[in-house]
């Protein structure tokens, strides 16, 4: 088939191995696609600045509006919520299939995105946005869609799995932790969002939507991050058998009037020889409950350049076969809207 034209928004830490699979793999791409990605340009924010030798510089641009316009795939890893969500909109409104690894947008905005692809009868994938290589939005979004989902459990967040790994192991204090987590290319541009639970809140609100077929908002997330853990503490947590471990919640209770949702991000002692326990470093784990399937377990890297660009690489494949083939993937806009009771709490009701 005729080339499918490939922008690419940002080239980070994600977007450097993006670029790297796109252009070293780009025979077995073809041939799985049937027709090859030209990658056509790739925005950042400053063109001069050093590069992967991977990265063709002719491609950079800062105009990624232009870009947008004249892709029919459109691979968001810049981050952030603007101008982010601008040029996702503008890349749907106009056509183009989207894949994204930005999770805080979503968590905020998901559903003007959804409505937007629905429109315009293209894709949004978003497989990047919750637990790196993981292959666990598919799943619960797809795979799973017979079923009934009653609990969705896990650490989501690579880099205070590895603070709180460094912490336990090697007795380092947060900060020290978390300088080599972002050296790691494992923490989000501020920090602040891995550490506080923001991060983990946003994929516990995308999995929650998913799974539960409702919205909830980050804000529907009751979140306690880690910045009040000591050395000590994580020293404590091993001497009574336990690890601490940032867990990320999203469980159906009763609630007043029926069924409510009960989604949360917080600390947790988890008993040493608890298959959460064995996580180590920057690796995540979700466990899944739902009626007939009983327990699943999804397991891998959490965090990182190659590994994320394996999850954005699946979702490209992806929405490029449906060009070239037809079809969409799963469509989100008909979930119901429902109104938030009690913003911040633990509880939201759907
Ligand atoms: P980086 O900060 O390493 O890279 C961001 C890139 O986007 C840079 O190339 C930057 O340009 C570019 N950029 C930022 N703002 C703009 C703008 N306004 N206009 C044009 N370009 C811009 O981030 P990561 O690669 O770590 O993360 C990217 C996304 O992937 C985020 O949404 C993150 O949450 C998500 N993600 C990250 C994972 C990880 O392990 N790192 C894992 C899963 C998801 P320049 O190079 O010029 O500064
Ligand atoms: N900062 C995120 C983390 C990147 O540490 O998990 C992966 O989403």
């Amino acid at each position: 088939g005729a080339p499918l034209r490939v922008a690419l928004l940002g080239c980070g830490v994600v977007g450097t191995e993006v670029v790297r699979l796109l252009t070293t793999q780009a025979a077995e791409l073809a041939s799985r696609v049937g027709a090859p990605l030209e990658l056509v340009g790739v925005a950042v924010r400053d063109v001069s600045a050093p590069r992967d030798a991977v990265v063709d510089r002719a491609l950079l641009t800062t105009d990624a509006e232009a870009l947008v316009d004249r892709a029919d795939v459109v691979v968001e890893v810049m981050g952030g919520i603007e101008p982010a969500r601008g040029l996702l909109l503008r890349a749907l409104r106009g056509g183009a299939s989207v894949v994204t690894a930005n999770k805080a947008l979503l968590a905020q905005d998901g559903p003007t995105l959804y409505a937007a692809a629905d429109a315009a009868g293209v894709d949004l994938y978003f497989e990047a946005a919750v637990a790196g290589a993981i292959p666990i939005v598919r799943p619960v979004r797809e795979s799973l869609v017979g079923d009934r989902v009653r609990r969705v459990l896990g650490i989501v967040n690579g880099t205070t799995n590895y603070v709180l790994d460094r912490m336990a192991t090697d007795g380092l204090d947060l900060a020290a932790a978390v300088a080599e987590a972002q050296a790691l290319g494992y923490a989000e541009a501020d920090p602040t969002a891995d550490v506080e639970g923001h991060d983990a809140a946003a994929k516990a609100a995308i999995l929650a939507s998913l799974a539960f077929h409702t919205r909830v908002r980050l804000d529907d997330v009751d979140r306690t991050g880690i910045t009040g853990l000591t050395a000590q503490d994580v020293a404590w947590a091993a001497r009574t058998g336990h690890v601490l471990k940032l867990l990320a919640v999203a469980e159906q209770v009763d609630g007043p009037d029926g069924g409510a949702l009960d989604v949360h991000v917080r600390p947790a002692l988890v008993p040493a020889g608890h298959p959460l326990a064995g996580v180590r470093g920057a690796f995540n784990a979700v466990f899944v409950e739902a009626e007939a399937a009983g327990e699943l377990m999804f397991y891998g890297r959490g965090a990182g350049g190659a590994p994320t660009s394996s999850a954005v690489l699946g979702d490209v494949v992806s929405v490029a076969r449906h060009r070239v083939l037809g079809g969409r993937g799963p469509v989100e806009s008909s979930y119901a809207e429902l109104p938030v009771q009690d913003p911040g709490l633990a509880r939201s009701r759907f």
